[in-house]
This record gives C-alpha cells, structure tokens and sequence, in this order.
C-alpha cells in the first residue's frame, strides 16, 4: 500500500508531470486584456487553454480565430485555436482543467470601495466544478486577505477541500490555491513579457510549487512568497509605488511652472543619477485599470485595522485634480490669446489612458473633454484606436474621432495622449496653439507652444 506522504507527494508530482509533459490543460477565467496575452503564452509553450468568459461576443469572436484588443493579432488567435485553444461560457468543464487562473476585473464601485463582485461571481461559478488535485490560482489585484476571504471560504462552503499547512505531512489531498499578481504593462514593447518575474503566493507549499511549475513553463523567473496575501501586497506595494511617486512629480511640475523652470528638463538630469532616483514622469492625470484603482483596495482593507493610508490619499488627491489643472490652463493660454472659452474649437489628441493602447479606462483625457465642455468649449479630438467614443461607467460623451485635416480651424490643440502615430512637428506648425501635457513636442521650438 502507497504511504499517506507518498500519495501526497505523488499529487503534487503528477502535476508537475503533467506540466513538463504539456498533458495539462490550463483554464484562463476572463480573457480580457490580462487572461488573453497568458493564454496566447502558454499555446505557445504547446499547454492546451480553455478560455471562460460571460462575455459571449468575445467567446464568439476567440472561436472564430479573431482578435479584439488591438495589440493581440489575429494570426496569434488562430495558431493558439491550432494548439487546442478554445473559448467557452460554459463553467462545467472546469472540471477538466488542471490549473484555472481567475483574471476578471477588480474595479471600485461609485463611492471607491473595492467591487468583488466579479471575483465573487466567478469563484461561485467555478466552485462546483472543481476537484481535488487542481490548482486555482487568483491573478486580479486585490487586498491582502481576498484569496482566503472571499476564494478559499467559498470553495469550502461548496464542500471542498483546499490544502493547508506548511509540509507535505499535514494534510489530505484537496484542491491547491494560490495568488499570483500580473505585471502586464500595456503597450510596453521592450520588455518580453516572459521575462517579468511571477511573483506566487500559495495557501501551502504544494500549492505554491505547483503555481511554480505551472508559470515556469512561460516566465523565466517565479518568486515565492509565504502567503496569499503577502503577494496580494506585493502587487499593492507595486502599484502605490507608482501612484505616489507620479503624483509627486504631477505636483513639481506645478510648483515647476511656477517657478519658470521646466519639470522635463530636470528630470532627465536627475535621471543621470545612477542610483537612488527612478524617472516618473508628469501628465494629466491617471488612467488604466491599475494605477488609479487599486491603492483604494489597500484603502479600504486599511480601515479595518483603524489605520489610515496617508500617502495613498494625498496621492490620489493630487492625480484626481489633474484634468482639472489641464483644463485650467487651456482656458488661462486661450485667456493669454483673448479668446474667450465658451464657443472656442479646442482638439484633444488622445483619448486612451495611455500612449498605442485601445484602452479608454479611467482615461483623464475624457474628464478634460468633459471640463471643457462644461466651460462652454467646442470639443473635438482625435484618436487613431478610437473612432467613437460612447457611454462609459464616468462619462458620457457621444463623440467621433475627426480626421488631423486643417489644425487651423482648431483654436488650441491639446496633446493629452502622446500617440507614436501623430507627427508632433506638423501639428505644431499647423495649429494655432498647442497644449502640451506629456511633453510629446520636446525638441520643437515655438512660442506656439505650451508645456504643462
Ligand atoms: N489591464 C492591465 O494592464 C492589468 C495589469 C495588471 C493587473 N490587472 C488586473 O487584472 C484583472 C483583470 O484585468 P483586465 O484588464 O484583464 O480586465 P478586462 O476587463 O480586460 O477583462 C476581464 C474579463 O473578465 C470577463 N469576466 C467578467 N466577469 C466574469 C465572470 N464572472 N466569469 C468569467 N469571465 C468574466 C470579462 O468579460 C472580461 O473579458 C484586474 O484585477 C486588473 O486589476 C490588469
């Protein structure tokens, strides 16, 4: 008879066997920005994928082969469909997979408090399903304590078993769960992804040995932490880093302006500093599904230890006032020019969060569309990922994108996204003023122009 351990062991084993033997199928919940690039990386390592969504226009469109986020090509859709990949809304055939990652969305609800509902939704449609000798691992960003609050207690009511314990000695098989952050970094072309080191957290060591086997076979380097929820931090930590920090440089470059001294300028210098200093860079305002969301999950988990996040506060304070300031100084520049706001044609440029990404979330190009209509502005913009833009959880705007033609007809020209496709020395020399916030004309000399 197989000893207890040996079984144990044996459970983990034929796991990783199953990963080294590419027999292991893979289910990826939520195949949006972050679920489809890891799916499109495990196919490619020949690891079968069965991608679940309640989308059903997304399911539909992955079957057929096609993309639908802009940087993803189609072709890539398709050889993963060669390599076995395949899109479903059918939650029952979880039970055939043998590791699920989770990657829905974890957004804040109207009054910035962590909305899990999609987290909740999907663990309660998964639970069911699942059986021992699986490994469920979480990838949405969320508070420290989420996967054993709101995962684990939910597979348990559902009657089963999730490992526990620091050895293989303690425990009878069950279902391994973990969390692992994403690090995924839209739009960024430099570095592979495969070489952004995973950073796992599991509920027991054979859970996170497993997520470690699991992610080898697409990243070069995994990190284990002890706990679910210090990787959970990890990412918060990660994320917080970058709020305040541009929040900072979002507040010299204010002072800057002031001063007569240009923020870019003393930046690249402080960049020279081969230690000590990492560049973030000014703008106007923040976007994504990230960097202006997730702070408030720390936020909010903060209160329940009577403790409060100061630096996350005053940061977000300083980020949210952003499109406000831009907004102001479009009006002080047209002010400058004796052109009165109500009725002048401003053109945004951009109206993604950030530069060559189709993505408008929490976009603050759209908060400034939407100040300067209030000041009575005749809004236009211009985006080469969005050809409309409609209804959205903060705006409601309505708009189509015009064609770059005349830049003449415009009375200001704001740079609030600095596409690569634009050709910043043209529309410096064809419009009549140009409000710059991302520093995209650097190196253009004109009085035309306005660096804020
Ligand atoms: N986008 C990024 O760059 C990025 C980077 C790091 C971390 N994250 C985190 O990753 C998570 C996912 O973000 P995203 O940008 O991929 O979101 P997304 O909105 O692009 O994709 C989420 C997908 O989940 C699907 N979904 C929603 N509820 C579901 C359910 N109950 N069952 C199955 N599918 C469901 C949606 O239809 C959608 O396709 C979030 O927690 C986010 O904070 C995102």
């Amino acid at each position: 008879m197989v000893s207890a351990t040996v079984q144990k062991i044996s459970t983990l084993q034929s796991f990783t066997d199953r990963i080294t033997s590419r027999e292991a199928r893979v289910g990826i919940v939520g195949l949006g920005y972050v679920g489809l690039p890891l799916t499109l990386l495990f196919s490619a390592e020949k690891l079968r994928v069965t991608g679940f969504d309640i989308d059903r226009t997304k399911v539909d469109t992955l079957n057929a082969g096609n993309s639908y986020i802009w940087r993803i090509e189609s072709e890539h859709i398709a050889s993963a469909r060669a390599h076995g990949f395949t899109a479903t809304d059918d939650f029952t055939a979880i039970a055939e997979m043998d590791a699920i990652l989770i990657c829905v969305p974890t957004p804040l609800t109207e009054h910035h408090v962590p909305d899990l509902s999609y987290v909740q939704a999907t663990i309660d449609a998964i639970a069911p399903h699942l059986h021992d000798g699986q490994l469920l691992v979480l990838e949405s960003t969320t508070y420290p304590g989420t996967t054993e609050e709101i995962i684990v207690t939910t597979i348990e009511k559902a009657g089963r078993r999730v490992l526990r314990g620091t050895d293989l000695e303690d425990e009878l098989n069950g279902i391994m769960v973990a969390f692992s952050p994403e690090r995924e970094d839209p739009g960024n072309m430099e570095t592979p992804r495969r070489e952004v080191p995973k950073v796992i957290g599991g509920c027991d060591v054979r859970a996170t040995a497993a997520a470690e086997a699991l992610y080898q076979s697409i990243f070069t380097q995994t990190v284990a932490v002890s706990s679910p929820a210090a990787a959970e931090m990890t990412k918060l930590l990660e994320n917080i880093y970058r709020a305040v920090n541009i929040a900072m440089v979002n507040e010299m470059k204010q002072l800057c302006m002031r001063m007569g001294i240009d923020i870019w300028e003393v930046i690249n210098a402080a960049a020279t500093k081969p230690f000590g200093f990492q560049a973030f860079y000014p703008g106007p305002g923040i976007g994504g599904h990230c960097i202006p969301v997730d702070p408030f999950y720390l936020t909010w988990k903060a209160q329940e230890y009577g403790f409060p996040t100061r630096f996350i506060q005053l940061a977000g304070e300083i980020n949210e006032q952003m499109p406000t300031f831009v907004m102001r100084q479009v009006a002080r520049a047209l002010n400058f020019r004796g052109i009165a706001t109500k009725g002048a044609k401003v053109l945004v440029l951009g109206v993604a969060y950030k530069r060559d990404v189709d993505d408008l979330r929490e976009s603050p190009s759209l908060t400034i569309i939407e100040l300067l209509q209030g000041l009575d502005v005749e809004v236009s913009y211009n985006d080469p990922f969005f050809p409309t833009v409609g209804h959205g959880r903060k705006y409601d705007l309505h708009m189509t994108s015009v064609p770059l033609d005349d830049l003449s007809i415009y009375d200001c020209v704001l740079i609030a996204t600095d596409h690569s496709a634009y050709d910043y020395d043209r529309i410096v020399e064809e419009s009549k003023l140009v409000v710059d916030t991302r520093n995209a004309t650097r190196g253009i000399v004109s009085d035309k122009i306005i660096r804020c």
